[in-house]
């Protein structure tokens, strides 16, 4: 055993001697000091692989100097950030935290609350509410916006989210994440009572960020402010986040959907004709054969379009003709939009750009397509024939 150890240890040392060796020739400079080369400490060598490295708060530091982002959404960003770092904790201690399972709650709109959509609930407003950079909060589950308690100063934004996205996968161990957008709260005039729903009901164009938090096999941060997409994967041992992604973009084009297809009965026409070509493949008049996933994740499912493309539909179906759609629209379609647009991705609810949509309320809900431009464009054009 000793003597395994001890050969792989040798074959590490050999390997690192030569890489220094190259180092030193390409260096072509007699001043290197092989000391330097050679001898590094434990310190030195931690050093040497970490200090390339962008952390979070490295990156957000260096766009407040380029993009003049203002310190206190840069903070804003942190204290989310910090907040998915203790819901990834939680979720990942699954059983072992006796976190699992539903609550024998309701939310306002008529899911079953699981343990653990409460508990990221509440992380996420305790480590947001007392900073003083936001006006209020909104969530998938509370009923009406969140006040700042009076005895802490308020700011000028607006965070709302949904704590949990993709909660019915928690029990069987399949990625889930945190969504989040952040908006200006609008002038008050000098009002100083509670903070009403009105606030809120922004067109998603109004975000000045939107990110999500993916707790898969790895832990990411995927996060816009207006000027692109960068993706972080969280170092667990350092417990930060580190720039992994730099510029995200989305494939124009895609072999790939995502769609729950057991609604099929239910769609409108457009989606259904659509999906009919898709599954008809090279002999259909799309002359290609598609895949098809489906997470049951928003999360999960956005983060492999960014990855390499897709399309993701949610269209509204006839069971429920006054509800338009599933997913909601101020902390799920429209923070999702924002990134997929940055990444040069297209959403539209079928008739229109989905950030362009003014809210009516909180909780509202929307038909959802998005991904690769070319397959969103088709299937927005059919709702239009
Ligand atoms: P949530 O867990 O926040 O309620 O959201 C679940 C959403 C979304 O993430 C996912 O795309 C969709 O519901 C899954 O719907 P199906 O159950 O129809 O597959
Ligand atoms: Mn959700
Ligand atoms: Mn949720």
């Amino acid at each position: 055993m000793l003597s395994v150890t001890l050969s792989f240890f040798n074959k590490v040392l050999a390997q690192d001697l030569g890489n220094k060796c190259k180092a030193l020739q390409q260096s072509g400079s007699q001043s290197v000091k092989l000391s330097r080369i050679f001898f590094l400490t434990p310190l030195e060598r931690f050093m040497s692989r970490t200090s390339s490295r962008t952390s979070l708060s490295r990156f957000l530091i260096e766009q407040t100097r380029s993009h003049q982002t203002p310190a206190e959404l840069r903070f804003l960003i942190e204290v989310v950030a910090r907040a998915c770092k203790m819901i990834n904790h939680q979720v990942s201690k699954g059983a072992l935290g006796g976190v699992l399972g539903s609550m024998g709650t309701e939310n306002v709109q008529g899911e079953v609350q699981k343990k653990l959509d409460v508990l990221s609930n509440e992380i996420l407003l305790e480590a947001n509410e007392w900073g003083g950079h936001l006006a209020g909060m909104a969530s998938e589950e509370m009923d009406n916006a969140y006040q700042i308690p009076g005895k802490y100063p308020k700011g000028s934004y607006l965070l709302v989210f949904d704590p949990l996205d993709g909660s019915s996968n928690i029990d069987v161990n399949v990625s889930v994440g945190t969504i989040f957008s952040v908006l200006r709260c609008p002038d008050r005039n000098g009002e100083e009572g509670d903070l009403g729903e009105e606030a809120f009901l922004q067109p998603g164009t109004e975000q000045v960020a939107a990110g999500y938090a993916i707790y898969g096999p790895q832990t990411m941060l995927v996060l816009t402010l207006g000027n692109g997409v960068k993706g972080f994967t969280l170092d667990t041992e350092m417990g930060s986040f580190i720039l992994t992604n730099d510029d995200i973009r989305v494939p124009e084009t895609t072999a790939e959907f995502a769609i729950n297809m057991s609604n099929q009965r239910h769609w409108e026409a457009p989606v259904k004709r659509y999906v009919d070509e898709l599954l008809q493949g090279k002999e259909g008049p799309l002359e290609k054969d598609y895949n098809m996933r489906w997470v049951a994740a928003m999360v999960a499912d956005v983060h492999r379009i960014l990855t390499r493309g897709g399309i993701f539909m949610y269209p509204r179906d006839s069971r429920e003709p006054e509800k338009p759609g599933k997913l909601r629209l101020m902390y799920e379609a429209n923070p999702m939009s924002f990134i997929i647009e940055q990444a040069g991705g297209v959403s539209t609810n079928g008739y229109q750009r989905i950030m362009d949509i003014q809210p009516e309320s909180l909780h509202e809900r929307v038909a959802v397509f998005l991904g690769s431009k070319e397959e969103v464009e088709r299937v927005t054009g059919y709702h239009s024939e």
